[in-house]
């Protein structure tokens, strides 16, 4: 942001030709406010500078969160070619701080630390970079600040800042590498498929983001909790025959009374449409992706991180839905797969994602409301419901208003891949685990199906993780490696 100060009219209240014009850009970094710290990892030192609390807008809301980190390793102060790690915490579309450090020691195998991933960035030549963004319980003085789409615009305007400050900022901002974890996960994924798409544009006029491009060069998403408007119909459509099992005992697993089952079986009804009109082709062999070979498609993402653990010399015995045959995963029993992974009740009761909860949902996680009914209130309402499906259910006739879709349409990537407006990020890796149910199997599986249908992404490394719940920064080696193999 440039700012034009006219020194002498402030005093004269009049402008001439000898005025002196000062311009100041309000969104300048600045390079000498650090401090010194040096960090270990496994082992070795790694000393760096530390900026903190960098306010990347002109006009934050909330300034418990539109703030950054950039931490820049003493060996890279000089260096306006190296990668930039853009991890972010968000988790469960809530406001997240800036990644800071607490501890000084730290080994690339630790996955219990959230900071370990930045850590080993810094430790193997990376700038990084981390924004906090606004989420759905953000409130400034009675007001929600967080509901959608802040979050992903606070992240695209940090990316802005880092771009209008290039030239300043160690690192190029050419190379930001997007990290996150489930809700995480999807704004890094938003990040790589919605780049500067004009949709953003007001939002992010409305808090003063630098007037800079906002597409980033990779995204790296974990368990992605993506696709919200369409989350409820996947999951029924995956887990709706799990809804029967029953325990040892012969008792309902589940507990799902008829109403449950009801909801359960229209949203399952409700998927092969979706998919039909996705019209995506398989990665494998370019046949149309439909509900009829979607759970064979599924398997193969299965069989292969089985025998990714086989080929390490694994014991999968146990794995009784496995079929194993001279150290081969050959087949799996879906159905049995999916008892083995399970819903996750009663967090994704049907409807999973669009659910109001009832008196019994377990405090504090929905006390009125899903994270995403969360997401989707407004300045001045908490929750609101966020698609037809359930609008209709609670009031027969009725239909979600635009203005609460536009803002949904805003949070899903999958609303910009391929989209001619957007600029997609080249490089992607996507993990989920083998034993997350905090969404549809489906939903990671079209993501990377979508992205892959397009074209345009170079580098893709999809995994599902195996025996991994829903959980990120796993494997930062894997990861480490395949960061370094696109930014050789
Ligand atoms: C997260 C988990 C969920 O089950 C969900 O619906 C949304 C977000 C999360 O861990 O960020």
């Amino acid at each position: 942001r440039l700012l034009a100060i006219c020194v002498a009219c402030a005093l004269l209240s009049s402008c001439d030709d000898n005025d002196t014009v000062t311009t100041v850009d309000t969104l300048a970094f600045n390079k000498d406010a650090y401090v010194l710290n040096t960090i270990t990892v496994d082992g070795s030192s790694v000393s760096y500078r530390a900026y903190t609390n960098i306010v990347y807008v002109d006009k934050p809301t909330d300034l418990n969160y539109q703030y950054m980190n950039i931490y820049v390793p003493t060996t890279l102060v000089d260096n306006q070619t190296a990668p930039i790690f853009f991890p972010n915490l968000v988790g469960g579309y809530r406001p997240a701080k800036p990644l800071t450090f607490t501890t000084t020691a730290f080994t690339i195998s630790d996955e219990t630390d959230r900071t370990t991933s930045a850590a080993v960035a810094l430790s193997k030549g990376y700038i990084v970079a981390s924004a906090g963004a606004r989420g759905n319980t953000a409130e400034v003085n009675g007001v929600y600040t967080g509901k959608a789409p802040a979050g992903i615009v606070d992240l695209k305007a940090a990316v802005r800042y880092l771009r209008h400050n290039d030239e300043v900022i160690p690192g190029s901002a050419e190379k930001i590498i997007s990290n996150g974890t489930s809700a995480g996960g999807a704004m890094s994924s938003l990040l790589g498929s919605s780049g500067n798409d004009p949709l953003f544009e007001p939002y992010l006029k409305e808090i003063g983001a630098a007037d800079a491009k906002d597409n980033i060069f990779a995204a790296a998403a974990f368990c992605p909790i993506v696709d919200l408007e369409n989350a409820d119909s996947a999951y029924e459509w995956l887990y709706n025959r799990v809804n029967i099992d029953t325990d040892s005992t012969g008792a309902s697993v589940y507990g799902f009374d008829d109403t449950q089952m009801e909801i359960s079986g229209e949203l399952m009804a409700l998927y092969s449409g979706y998919l039909n009109g996705l019209a995506l082709r398989r990665v494998d062999n370019n046949q149309p992706l439909t509900t009829a070979n979607m759970q064979n498609y599924i398997t193969s993402f299965l069989l292969a991180s089985a025998q990714e653990q086989l080929n390490k010399g694994a014991n999968l015995a146990d794995k009784t839905w496995l079929t194993v045959k001279d150290g081969k995963a050959t087949a799996v029993n879906f159905n049995a797969y999916l008892s083995y992974v399970g819903r996750w009740s009663p967090i994704k009761n049907p409807p999973a994602f669009d659910w109001l909860g009832n008196p019994s949902d377990p405090a504090p996680m929905r006390p009125g409301g899903s994270f995403e009914n969360n997401l989707f209130g407004s300045s001045n309402t908490n929750i609101n419901v966020f698609t037809d499906y359930v609008a209709n259910r609670l009031s027969p006739g009725s239909t979600v208003p635009q203005n609460i879709k536009d803002r949904v349409y805003l949070m899903n990537p999958m609303n910009f891949i391929g989209k001619n407006s957007a600029t997609l990020a080249k490089n992607w890796y996507i993990r989920h685990g083998t034993k997350d149910r905090d969404t549809a199997f489906t939903v990671p599986v079209n993501l990377y199906t979508k992205l892959m249908n397009t074209g345009l992404v170079v580098n893709m490394n999809f995994e599902l993780g195996w025996e991994r719940p829903h959980s990120g920064d796993y494997d930062l080696a894997e990861l480490f490696a395949w960061m370094g193999s696109i930014t050789q």
